[in-house]
């Protein structure tokens, strides 16, 4: 068992341990990573490794719940019991992850929820892009390039968690009006192999398909691969979400994906933030981090800003 509090001097108005100078960390944070699957959460862990890095006075020790709701709310309850200064939680879903968030929060443990929301506002802060704004950004993108109609099939990720639901609501809103048509949606639950099942499935029943709108860049991949497998890659475009420098961006150059939406991770500024509640200054409840899409056309400027045009 790791004991958090053994090497402190003296203890501040959380009760974590406190040293001065050189030495031990200062304060122990426990990050809750729902899942450890897909490259966009190795590297948000990543960026908050590297972001404390430059802290000596703080330590982060990562639990990895494997996309296992109960696993998650187990291990953020072995952070409270474990005595952690601050938490900073990415829930797999909304409601499962609510409470022992809600319990952390009241036991007076400082919480910041990353990327997915849970519901009500027991939480100190909540960071993460605008999935909405993203989802709409993405309709109006498919709506001029489709020159206002065609047939989409859209891969929707995981309905239980909130970038899902924003991200579908937003492209709803976004090609309204429009005569671009959705023929096939499926909750792809963010994972590649389930988004190529789900896109076997869309190709066997539809002989024409313009193109395809996935929440995230494994999905929009996964809907490749299908294509590519039945030839028919050449004649569908792909939209993804995430842009990782490694991964979206990547596929743009490549010409898989017509265009990614970047979805930053926010693990640098979760640091940022948690240093500021840790010293006992006030923060924000909510940050709201800006988007870039990247497309063919400009990813060799780094793509163009979401929504500040
Ligand atoms: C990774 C991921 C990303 C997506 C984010 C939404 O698990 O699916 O691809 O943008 O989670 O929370």
């Amino acid at each position: 068992m790791v004991c958090f509090l053994a090497c402190g001097k003296k203890k501040d108005s959380r009760g974590a341990a406190e040293t001065t100078g050189e030495g031990p960390a200062r304060w122990t944070i426990g990050m809750s990573q729902c899942n450890l699957g897909e490259p966009w959460r190795v590297q948000m862990n990543a960026d908050i490794k590297n972001a404390a890095d430059q802290h000596p006075g703080l330590r982060v020790i990562f639990k990895d719940a494997q996309n296992d709701s109960l696993r998650q709310r187990a291990q953020i309850e072995e952070f409270v019991n474990a005595g952690v200064a601050l938490l900073i939680v990415s829930p797999k879903e909304a409601a499962p992850l609510t409470p022992p968030v809600a319990a952390a929060f009241s036991r007076g443990i400082p919480v910041i929820v990353l990327d997915r929301r849970i519901l009500g506002d027991t939480y100190t802060c909540f960071i993460g892009a605008d999935n909405k704004k993203i989802g709409r950004a993405a309709g109006d993108w498919i709506v001029s390039r489709l020159a206002g109609r065609g047939r989409v099939v859209e891969l929707k990720g995981l309905m239980t968690s909130t970038p899902g639901q924003d991200r579908h609501t937003g492209f709803r809103e976004g090609i309204k009006g429009s005569a671009v048509e959705v023929i096939f949606e499926a909750d792809m639950k963010w994972l590649e192999p389930e988004a190529r099942r789900e896109m076997e499935s869309a190709l066997a029943r539809f002989r024409n398909i313009d193109l395809v709108y996935a929440h995230n860049d494994p999905g929009a991949h996964g809907a490749y691969l299908a294509a590519r497998a039945a030839g028919r890659e050449k004649e569908i475009i792909f939209v993804g979400i995430d842009a990782l420098p490694h991964e979206g961006q990547v596929y743009v150059k490549q010409g898989i994906l017509a265009a990614s939406f970047e979805y930053p991770t926010g693990g640098r500024e979760a640091i940022a933030v948690a240093l500021n509640i840790l010293r006992g200054e006030s923060v924000p409840k909510e940050i709201v981090l800006n988007s870039r899409v990247f497309t063919g056309e400009n990813i060799d400027r780094g793509g163009d800003w979401v929504g500040m045009e």
